[in-house]
This record gives C-alpha cells, sequence and structure tokens, in this order.
C-alpha cells in the first residue's frame, strides 16, 4: 500500500499513476495531450481573463504534459512558471525558456516552492487525498494579490442518467479509480466553498462541458481512459470487457449523445494587503 505523505490516503488506496495512468506505460503523455487539447483553450481564456500576463510568476501543479505551462509563456507572454510534477518526463522532454521544472510530491508537508501571482492546478486535487489540505496549502503560495485556480471534472449525469454503455463505463470507471487511487470527483462542486474557507476572496466558478463527438480529442481520451482503467473497472463488478467494448464502440459512433463530464474551475483572490 502507498500512501500519501500528508498521511490522510485512504487505507488500500494507491496513487494516481501507480496502478492506474502510469508514466512509462507507452502513450500516458498521448493521453494527458488529448485531455489537454479538449480543455486548453478554455483553461487559458480563464487564466488569461484573470489577467495572467507580462510580469507574472506562475505555478502550475502537476502539469503533466506542460501544455498550460507552455501556453502561459507563449501566449500570455508571463514572466516564469515552475511546473511541478511526481514525473517530470513529459516536462523535461519539451524545455522552453522560462519554464522551470521540479521534480516535487505537492502533498509533501515540505513542499514550498517560493510565492505565487498565479498558482493553477488542473486535474490534479481529484486525485489527491485531501482536497480541503491543498487547496489551504496551495493558497498559502500565493503572493498576496495572487489567484489560486483549481479545475477538477464533475460528471453531471452519471448518477441520474438512462443507462447506455457509455452512462454504465463512466460510473464504472468513477467507482474504479476511487476503489484504486483514491480519486473522488464528488466533492468537486465544492471547490468554491474551500477556496473561501482557505480566506481567498471573489470567489467564483465556472463549468465546461466538450461535446462528445465521434474522433473528437475528448472522446478519444474517455476511450484511451477506459483503456488504461480497464482492470479497475472490471474489478468493480458493473461493467465487463465486452461491455466496456461496446461503450469504445459507442463513443465513436454517430449514435452517441452522452455527456462528456465536464471541468468545473474555480478560483479566489489573496487578499493584497495580507502577506504571508
Ligand atoms: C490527470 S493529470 C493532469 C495533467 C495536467 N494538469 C493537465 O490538466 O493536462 C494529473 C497529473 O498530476 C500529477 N500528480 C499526481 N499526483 C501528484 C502529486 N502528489 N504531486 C505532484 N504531481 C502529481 C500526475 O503525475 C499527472 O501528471
Amino acid at each position: 500500500m502507498s500512501r500519501s505523505p500528508d498521511g490522510a490516503g485512504s487505507p488500500g488506496r494507491g496513487r494516481y499513476g501507480e496502478q492506474v495512468f502510469r508514466p512509462d506505460q507507452g502513450g500516458e503523455g498521448d493521453r494527458i495531450d488529448l485531455g489537454a487539447l479538449a480543455y486548453d483553450d478554455t483553461t487559458m481564456a480563464r487564466l488569461r481573463a484573470l489577467g495572467a500576463g507580462p510580469g507574472w510568476t506562475c505555478l502550475e501543479v502537476g502539469a503533466g504534459t506542460g501544455t498550460v505551462a507552455r501556453r502561459l509563456l507563449a501566449e500570455a507572454g508571463v514572466a516564469e512558471v515552475l511546473a511541478v510534477d511526481r514525473d517530470v518526463r513529459f516536462l523535461a522532454a519539451h524545455p522552453v525558456t522560462g519554464l522551470t521544472v521540479l521534480q516535487a510530491d505537492v502533498t509533501a508537508d515540505d513542499f514550498a516552492p517560493g510565492l505565487f501571482r498565479l498558482v493553477h492546478a488542473r486535474f490534479v486535487l481529484m486525485h489527491l487525498p485531501s482536497p480541503q489540505r491543498m487547496v489551504a496549502r496551495l493558497s498559502r503560495l500565493l503572493a498576496p494579490g495572487g489567484v489560486l485556480v483549481v479545475s477538477d471534472a464533475v460528471d453531471l449525469t452519471t448518477a441520474t442518467a438512462p443507462r447506455t454503455p457509455y452512462t454504465l463505463a463512466m460510473r464504472a470507471m468513477w467507482q474504479g479509480l476511487r476503489d484504486s487511487i483514491g480519486t473522488d470527483v464528488s466533492q468537486v462542486p465544492r471547490h468554491p466553498e474551500l477556496l473561501r474557507e482557505a480566506g481567498l476572496e471573489a470567489v467564483a466558478a465556472e463549468i465546461h462541458v466538450p461535446p462528445l463527438l465521434p474522433g473528437s480529442p475528448i472522446s478519444r481520451f474517455w476511450a484511451d481512459t477506459w483503456e488504461r482503467a480497464r482492470g479497475a473497472m472490471t474489478a468493480t463488478g458493473l461493467v465487463d470487457d465486452a461491455r466496456i467494448d461496446e461503450a469504445v464502440a459507442y463513443l465513436d459512433s454517430p449514435r452517441c449523445t452522452g455527456l462528456s463530464p465536464g471541468m468545473l474551475t474555480a478560483w479566489g483572490w489573496k487578499p493584497a494587503s495580507r502577506a504571508g
């Protein structure tokens, strides 16, 4: 059993990148890039609307393949980005000026890389043992006047939707990821509340749901995600291999009417007058 350094993990649970989504498993970087293709424009529009631009110092938490980190530099023109991940192989593969790569576990008590104008974490907190503790910790990394932006998945349909191959697979995926690596999206709608509890101000949130068009990045992302989580999904007893295959075929067919899980983005500002 693997436990998070902050000790909040549930007994019997592993961690992201171990049983599921191993970075050394061929194509994992491509899977993360498919998610990035589906969400990066929305993320960048929000970060720029919040003011990310020249002079900003940014921390990208759980940076994955680094698409947001690099776009912050190239498009928003920020001064520098520190991109942190437990595994930096994808980040190190694409160095750019202004990007510093740091291999670190962001749940470790000694994770204190400095103060930043922007701290951004996308699809990371939902995989960690205590999003509440993480929001508090990331808030402390904000310079006065800085903004914390956290995005995670919200599934708007799984619980109430009619049983289709797609909704069955989604249910099995969330359950399987919860059982295997502790992923929990049930509390994501509480993110704005956590930001307020951490002392941040002018908290707000929005949701983006990309369309599940056959062959689209998001449809390919879910198909690949199910492939990598297949063992965890079948272990729930909710689906077998044939059901997953059926769901993958459904995602790729013109009769697919499913609604993708969306991305909830919440943000809040550290008061400019209070330091520390
Ligand atoms: C679902 S991916 C999201 C990647 C990227 N943020 C994006 O949205 O494209 C989650 C990332 O968080 C990283 N990660 C997971 N747990 C971590 C931890 N405890 N410390 C640092 N990085 C972590 C993983 O290695 C992976 O790159």
